[in-house]
């Protein structure tokens, strides 16, 4: 099937002369949860804005099901739904207005009954006749969220949807995102919370400088770029590490207590086994071993260079 999103050779230079998008290209597949990872000042956001048709590309192409965001702008943005980062409200409107209004924006006939389902969804049920002003920092971000799904979009952005939410908003937050994938909904995040993207996510974009470093299923990014480390618990501490194991990933901890082996998850697999025996010559006996693989976050901070 076509993607639902396909971005070619996508930059933009901001009038300052800045440059924040690079040549981006990617595609996105309908249904799939794709989480972009980036830190700060990388260029989510101005992507984002750019696909959603809120700021205008410098060069290249995006099409959001088929139809090109500037050429064909109405088309394109009532497929979409944006939870944008800042929270925008206004503040002498009532929750229920805001979210019906909204709909209306997109040209959708008036439908209470989706509206009333989403105020349930995001437990704003009770604050439906309250003014915006009135609500929570989390409260708020509950309705720009309402407001996002007031139209049935095909695809949801959520940008930053989670920095500085409570654990339940989040908690809620996620229910929603379920539930709408269940229902055929494209959603695309971005996050610098690396967990958020290890949990949700079907494939990973990492993004730095305006460029995207890679597209990934989550999986095999993980396989493939992910490390492993065997622990091993000494019965005797050590006082160093014998001469014959120096330099072949293998470190002892500070205490002595325990040796460390750093191995490549895909291709070293037999190299553990070779570790051991030699360990058992030197009459290095151990009491426990346990293995731990290298997290989302050791990838993203390896690629981007710390830069958080
Ligand atoms: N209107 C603007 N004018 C000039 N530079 C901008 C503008 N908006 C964003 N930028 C710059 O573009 C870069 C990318 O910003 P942004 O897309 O917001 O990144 P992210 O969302 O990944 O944090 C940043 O360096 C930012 O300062
Ligand atoms: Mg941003």
């Amino acid at each position: 099937m076509a993607p639902i999103i396909s971005i070619r050779n996508l930059t933009k230079t901001y009038n300052n002369g800045f440059q924040a998008l690079k040549g981006i290209d990617l595609d996105v597949e309908r249904g799939e949860i794709l989480a972009l990872l980036g830190p700060n000042g990388a260029g989510k956001t101005t992507m984002i804005s750019i696909i959603c048709g809120i700021a205008n590309p410098s060069g290249g192409e995006v099409l959001v099901g088929g139809h090109d965001v500037v050429k064909d702008f109405r088309a394109t943005r009532s497929m979409i739904g944006l939870v944008p980062q800042e929270l925008t409200t206004d503040q002498f409107e009532t929750v229920w207005n805001t979210v019906s209004f909204s709909r209306g924006l997109y040209g959708k006939k008036a439908n209470p009954a989706h509206i009333e389902k989403v105020l349930r969804d995001l437990s704003l049920w009770d604050k439906k006749d309250n003014m915006l002003r009135q609500l929570s920092g989390g409260m708020k971000r509950r309705v720009l969220i309402a407001k996002a799904l007031s139209h049935e979009p095909e695809i949801l952005f959520l940008d930053e949807p989670t920095a500085g939410v409570d654990v339940t908003l989040r908690k809620d937050m996620w229910h929603v995102v379920e539930n709408l994938r269940a229902a055929g909904v494209t959603i695309i995040l971005t996050t610098h919370y690396i967990e958020e993207a290890e949990e949700i996510a079907d494939r990973v974009g990492v993004i730095n400088g305006g460029e995207l470093l890679l597209v990934e299923n989550k999986a095999s990014l993980m396989a493939k770029l992910g490390r492993k480390q065997l622990i091993l618990e000494l019965v005797e501490p050590l006082r160093e590490l014998p001469e014959a194991f120096a330099g072949n990933g293998l470190t002892l901890a500070a205490d002595g207590n325990r040796l460390v082996y750093d191995f490549d998850a895909e291709n070293d697999q037999n190299s553990v086994a070779g570790l051991l025996t030699r360990l058992g010559e030197h009459n290095i006996h151990f009491k426990d071993l346990s293995t731990q693989q290298s997290s989302l976050e050791d990838i993203f901070v390896a690629l981007v260079g710390g830069a958080k």
